[in-house]
């Protein structure tokens, strides 16, 4: 049995229990409030460019299909027939008239209405079909191509939810005219470990860079290479929080300096259009097209390398990775195979930086089965300095590049949402707010 939700998570002392990571109990209450509550990323608008296009996903362990519309607009379906509860849409992607059912071959249309029932009459005149569609996904908004779902009927509209996170976000989705699409199909892959480790990592962990990845950098290092120019100089970067448990960090540069694993290629191209993003995002922002972000609760990105991803919780000790490559629109069929190679290359499901990550995950992981491992308090105290640099048009919190404010805020979302208390409830005095 694990403590009571509101002692896993002390930001007063800086602690978090390794409880948040394994506990099954924790687990449930998560499916039940923060995926319940949350926008979750089901894919891009490119995945579904005609009407009758679909693709699958899930929003936690709920399957879903979402499908272009025949007046253009998009649903998403809970990916469960209304009879015996099979997945009626079993491929991951494709293009349909309609959707039957494997099991019994009840019909479901585009609309999610259930069209065909075999032996019909055998339900008697009161049988309505129209009571019997599939559960449509409550909410269904998209942002600059991203498609999400939310089952709270509540929520704010996901501008609102991205809030300032959507300032970082439009360096990934609104750099040219044209916008974004995903090409190469979404690639899959399982890790041992808990969701919250990659999406705290991504929403605030360039600290582990440095150790974790340093021999794979050192394999893409070119022959030229200036440690000035590619050195991780803590007075050169910032890390970003905003309401709502978003976060990411990055290092400021005057002109677009891409990592050493993006490829030449791409590298080209981020630095061939950088006066036309400048002018849609200025240019300080245009120019840093590094860095990792999450948006609460398991969707995270990384300028430059494009690689975009959804963490899908499978249960409390794995997860499902599925990760998209996104370009510019604009970009030439060359230049987008070169992101695609690119983010393959080191963050693909073999990537050679992707492993360092996925190795520390899984043994973090491993490490909590001890059942003293299991409640051993972990720290979050990296909170002292702020950032060197201001970002200029970002009305997000801002502090050093290596630091647990990210982190603190993106458990600060978690607890408001797992308690059902406010976040002035919550809200620590020893926080630093940037
Ligand atoms: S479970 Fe779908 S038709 Fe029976
Ligand atoms: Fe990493």
């Amino acid at each position: 049995m694990a403590a009571p939700i509101e002692e896993l998570v002390d930001l007063d002392r800086n602690e978090i229990s390794p409880q948040v990571y394994c506990s099954e109990e924790v687990y449930r209450r998560e499916v039940e409030t923060i995926f319940a509550k949350s926008w979750l990323l089901l894919g891009h608008e490119s995945q579904v460019p005609k009407a009758g296009d679909f693709f699958t996903s899930s929003m936690a362990e709920d399957p879903v299909v979402v499908v272009r519309q025949r007046d253009g607009s998009l649903r998403a379906f809970l990916n469960q027939c209304r009879h015996r509860g099979m997945r009626v849409c079993r491929s991951e992607v494709g293009s349909a008239r309609s959707f039957m059912c494997p099991y019994h071959g009840w019909t479901y249309g585009l609309e999610g209405d259930l069209k065909a029932v075999p032996h019909e009459e055998q339900y008697g005149e009161g049988f309505d079909k129209q009571s019997w569609g599939l559960r449509q996904v409550t909410r269904l908004e998209t942002y600059k191509g991203l498609i999400f779902g939310c089952w709270d009927e509540d929520a704010v509209p996901i501008e609102e939810y991205l809030g300032d996170s959507a300032y970082y976000l439009d360096q990934l989705v609104d750099r040219l005219e044209g916008g974004t699409e995903v090409i190469g199909g979404v690639h899959k892959w399982l890790i041992d470990c808990n969701w919250k480790m990659p999406a705290e990592q991504f929403a605030s962990d360039m600290y582990h860079a440095a150790s974790a990845h340093v021999s794979a950098v050192q394999v893409f290092m070119p022959e030229d290479y200036d440690p000035q120019v590619h050195s991780m100089d803590q007075r050169k970067g910032a890390q970003f929080w905003t309401e709502g448990g978003h976060g990411g960090g990055y290092f400021f540069a005057d002109t677009p300096n891409p990592a050493v694993w993006v490829d030449p290629v791409a590298q080209d191209w981020l630095r061939d259009t950088f006066d036309e993003a400048s002018e849609r995002l200025g240019r300080s922002r245009a120019a840093r097209v590094s860095g990792h972000n999450t948006v609460f609760p398991n969707m995270s990105w990384l300028n430059g390398t494009n690689t975009l991803r959804v963490w899908h919780p499978r249960g409390p000790n794995q997860i499902e990775v599925w990760a998209w490559v996104i370009v510019d629109t604009a970009a030439p069929v060359h230049v987008k195979d070169a992101f695609r190679r690119g983010a393959l290359r080191a963050f693909g499901p073999s990537g050679m930086l992707e492993q360092d990550d996925g190795e520390n995950w899984v043994e973090v992981q491993k490490v909590l089965r001890g059942s003293t491992a299991a409640h051993n308090p972990l720290c979050y105290g990296m909170l002292e300095g702020r950032a060197d640099q201001a970002e200029p048009d970002s009305a997000a919190s801002h502090g050093p590049v290596f630091s647990d404010n990210a982190a603190r805020n993106f458990y600060r979302r978690w607890l408001e949402l797992m308690t059902g208390k406010s976040q002035r409830e919550i809200e620590d005095r020893g926080v630093v707010n940037g």
